[in-house]
C-alpha cells in the first residue's frame, strides 16, 4: 500500500499538526544550510492553501537529551519560516506548554512552531503520554519528517495512534523521498552504480551487504576505503583502520563474488590533516603517511564507471572534505554524478553539502534530506514511522 498524502483531502477549518525535520546546522543563531527547511516549504504552503484554521509545526534540533539548551532553540527557524512564508510564526515556550491551547484558540494566530521536541526526554523514549499531548492540539496529523522516520520517537511513531487512518497523512517531501528510494531499490534501471564513503565500515555494513545484491558496482571512498585496502593486503600507512573494520572488510570482500567492489588506486596523502598534502600516484601508502582523499586516477576510474550508470546512489564523502586540500575527490564525484543522464539519488549530510556547494544540485534527480533514514531504508526496505503511518487499525 502506498503512502497517502493530504493533497486530495478537504482540510478546510481543520487544526493540523505537522512534523518536519528542521534539524539544520546553526551557528550563533545563523542557519548555515537551510535545505531541510526549504524542502518542507511545499508541504507548508499546500496546507495553508487549504484554508486550515491552524498549522502547528514541530521538529527536533540536535540532541539535547531532554535538557533545555538555549543554543538548540528553534527560534532561528521560526524567524526563517516567517520570512519565507511572509506571515507570523509563533514559537511556543515548550512543546507541552499549558499556554499552547490558549494560543490555538486565538483567532488571529494561524501558525505555531512548537519549541524543540527533544527538550523533553519523552520524545526520544517514545512516550505515549507525550505523543497524546501533541496529538490533542489538532484534528489532523502530517508526517513530513523523512530524516527522522527511522526513529520510533513520539512525534513520528506513537503519535499516529491518536489519529484514525483518515486523519493522518504523509507530507509531500516524505512521499517524494520514499518514491525516489523505492525507484532505486525496487526497480533500478541498470547499470546501477553506488558510491559509498564515510568513516567506518562498521556503520555501513548492512547497507553494503544490501547494495552488493542490488547494485552492479560499489565504488568505495573516504576513510572507509582503507580497511578494505588493508584487507586486500595493501599498505595503508597510518590511515584510520580499526581491527574490527578490517575484519568486516575481509568478510565483505569474500562475499563479493561478482567483484562489484571497486577501491581507490591512488590517494592524496599527508603526514597529518594539517600538514602538506601530496598526490601519491600508486595504491601503497608508506608508514608515516595517511590517506585523506582519493587521487586523480581513482577519480578518472570512478568517473568512467559512473558515466555508464542509469541509476546512481551516493552516500558519504570521498575524503576529509572539510579541509580544502582533501575536498577534490568529493567535489569531483558531485560534479560527475550531476553530469550523467542517470536517475541519481544523493543522501547523507556531507554528500548533500558537497552537491549543494558544487552548484549542481538541481541536476541531481533527488537530493535526500535524510542520511541515516535513507541508509536504513536501503537496509530494511521500509522505515518504522512510515509503516505506522500507513497502518490501518
Ligand atoms: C538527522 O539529522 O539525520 C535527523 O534529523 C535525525 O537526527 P538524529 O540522528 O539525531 O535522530
Amino acid at each position: 500500500m502506498g503512502l497517502k498524502t493530504f493533497e486530495e483531502i478537504d482540510l478546510e477549518g481543520k487544526k493540523v499538526i505537522a512534523r518536519f525535520d528542521f534539524n539544520v546546522p546553526i551557528r550563533n543563531g545563523e542557519i548555515l544550510d537551510s535545505t531541510r527547511i526549504d524542502f518542507a516549504l511545499p508541504t507548508i504552503k499546500a496546507l495553508l492553501e487549504k484554508n486550515i484554521s491552524k498549522l502547528i509545526m514541530m521538529s527536533h534540533l540536535g540532541r539535547p537529551d531532554g535538557q533545555i539548551k538555549p543554543e538548540l532553540s528553534l527560534e532561528p527557524i521560526a524567524t526563517y519560516l516567517a520570512e519565507k512564508l511572509g506571515t507570523e510564526v509563533y514559537l511556543s515556550e515548550s512543546a507541552t506548554d499549558s499556554g499552547i491551547k490558549t494560543l490555538l484558540n486565538l483567532g488571529h494566530i494561524k501558525i505555531v512552531l512548537l519549541e524543540n521536541l527533544r527538550f523533553h526526554s519523552e520524545e526520544t523514549s517514545g512516550d505515549n503520554e507525550f505523543a497524546q499531548t501533541l496529538a490533542q492540539y489538532a484534528d489532523i496529523y502530517i508526517n513530513d519528517a523523512f530524516g527522522v522516520s527511522h526513529r520510533k520517537h513520539s512525534s513520528v511513531y506513537q503519535i499516529t495512534e491518536y489519529f484514525r487512518p483518515n486523519q493522518r497523512f504523509a507530507g509531500l517531501l516524505l512521499q517524494k523521498e520514499i518514491l525516489a528510494l523505492e525507484k532505486v531499490m525496487n526497480k533500478p534501471e541498470k547499470p546501477f552504480i553506488c558510491v559509498l564513503g564515510g568513516a567506518k565500515v562498521k556503520d555501513k555494513i548492512k547497507t553494503i551487504e544490501k547494495l552488493l545484491v542490488k547494485a552492479d558496482n560499489l565504488l568505495i571512498g573516504g576513510a572507509m576505503a582503507y580497511p578494505f585496502l588493508k584487507a586486500k593486503g595493501f599498505k595503508v600507512g597510518n590511515s584510520l583502520c580499526s581491527h574490527k573494520d578490517v575484519e568486516l572488510a575481509k568478510t565483505i570482500l569474500q562475499r563479493d563474488k561478482g567483484k562489484k567492489i571497486i577501491l581507490p588506486i591512488d590517494h592524496i596523502i599527508a603526514k597529518e590533516p594539517n600538514a602538506e598534502a601530496e598526490t601519491l600516484d600508486n595504491i601503497q601508502i608508506q608508514d608515516g603517511f595517511s590517506g585523506f582523499d582519493i587521487g586523480p586516477k581513482t577519480i578518472d576510474k570512478y568517473s568512467e564507471i559512473l558515466k555508464s550508470g542509469k541509476t546512481i546512489f551516493w552516500n558519504g564523502p570521498m575524503g576529509l572534505f572539510e579541509n580544502k586540500n582533501f575536498a577534490n575527490g568529493t567535489n569531483s564525484i558531485a560534479k560527475i554524478i550531476s553530469e550523467t543522464n542517470s536517475f541519481s539519488v544523493v543522501g547523507g549530510g556531507d554528500s548533500v553539502n558537497a552537491i549543494n556547494k558544487s552548484g549542481f544540485s538541481d541536476q541531481i534527480s533527488h537530493v535526500s534530506t535524510g542520511g541515516g533514514a535513507s541508509l536504513e531504508y536501503i537496509e530494511e526496505g521500509s522505515l518504522p514511522a512510515v509503516q505506522i503511518l500507513k497502518y490501518t487499525h
